[in-house]
């Protein structure tokens, strides 16, 4: 993408929206980053204390404003606004609140930056993403989620600790729901380059058998959980995720990560509903989603977690 700009604006000045802002300021992700939340106290103090760190990374601005119009020309939007996780929720529990809190809040931000690239983090993302193509009518390049992104970190830091080497050399995805139906896909996942359901463990770390793998997949799906249990909420890891996210858009990567976006062709029978799968993001957003071999159980547990979230969808008429 031209360096016109680089403007990044972020919906929701909480925990999330400001861990994003962090993580994009210190990854030098864009010139300008805006922040917008209808509390103008918060976002002017959040602002305030961003703009006293810029000293320290590269060269960027931050602004803020309870006005959605501050997001005008951005190059990428994300939306972080909804109602907090409580310690036990669900993120589809979540979902009637922030369904409204999105259909409300989401057409003036599109009308101040009609050109953006949309990405979705409130949850349950995978019904928001769903939700806001829907009240937005904006193409599934245009708008998709943060998906499985921050899952399949997780997985790859468990992997790495598990078998002791280093967590850029593991290539694992967690596909399906951002939530309790995920689903690992160990059949394609490589460590070092060495297929995962051959790994033996020569590095000092310890077998990846059925049971090592289903306890794995088990801590994935509870780290949020355990997080909010003892913190209140989870803000580091996606907002490093959703920064991720936005760097490969800004700088047209063809990056592939595990994004939600609109199934609307029929993949495994599989279709109308937003999941994550290994999709190439770029400049234009989410694009071709990767051929990837599934194994008849993640194919069966991805079937699962579409269902979970098609039943979601229709139980609020989207
Ligand atoms: C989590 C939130 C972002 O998984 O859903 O930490």
């Amino acid at each position: 993408m031209e360096s016109a700009g680089r403007k990044l604006s972020i919906i929701g000045a909480g925990a999330v929206g400001t861990s994003i802002a962090y993580a994009a300021l210190i990854r030098g992700v864009a010139r300008t980053v805006a922040l917008v939340d209808v509390n103008a106290d918060k976002v002017a103090a959040e602002v305030l204390d961003l703009s006293h760190g810029l000293e320290f990374v590269p060269r960027a601005k931050v602004i803020g404003s309870p006005d959605p119009a501050v997001c005008a020309d951005s190059d990428v939007v994300i939306f972080t606004a909804g109602a907090k996780q409580k310690p036990g929720q669900t993120r589809l529990e979540l979902a009637e609140a922030t369904i409204d809190l999105t259909r409300r809040a989401l057409p003036p931000i599109v009308e101040a930056a009609p050109n953006a690239r949309y990405v979705m983090v409130t949850n349950p993302v995978d019904v928001i993403t769903y939700a806001a193509l829907k009240f937005t009518g904006l193409p599934r390049s245009q708008l998709f989620g943060s998906g499985t992104v921050l899952d399949s970190s997780r997985l790859r830091f468990l992997l790495s600790e598990h078998c002791r080497v280093a967590v850029q050399n593991v290539h694992a995805y967690i596909a399906g729901e951002h939530g309790d139906s995920e689903i690992p896909l160990w059949s394609s996942a490589t460590i070092g380059g060495v297929p995962l359901l051959d790994w033996e463990p020569t590095t000092g770390g310890e077998l990846l058998d059925a049971a090592a793998r289903d306890a794995i997949r088990a801590e994935v799906v509870g780290s949020a959980y355990r997080i909010i249990q003892g913190k209140g909420a989870t803000n580091y890891a996606i907002g490093l995720a959703s920064a991720r996210i936005a760097e490969a858009v800004l700088d047209d990567e063809h990056r592939v990560l595990p994004v939600s976006s609109l199934i609307e062709d029929d993949f495994h029978g599989i279709s109308d509903v937003c999941l994550s799968l290994p999709t190439v993001v770029d400049a234009d957003g989410a694009g071709a989603r990767l051929p990837i071999a599934l194994s008849t159980d993640e194919l069966s547990g991805l079937r699962s977690s579409a269902q979970t979230l098609k039943d979601m969808q229709n139980k609020f008429g989207l």
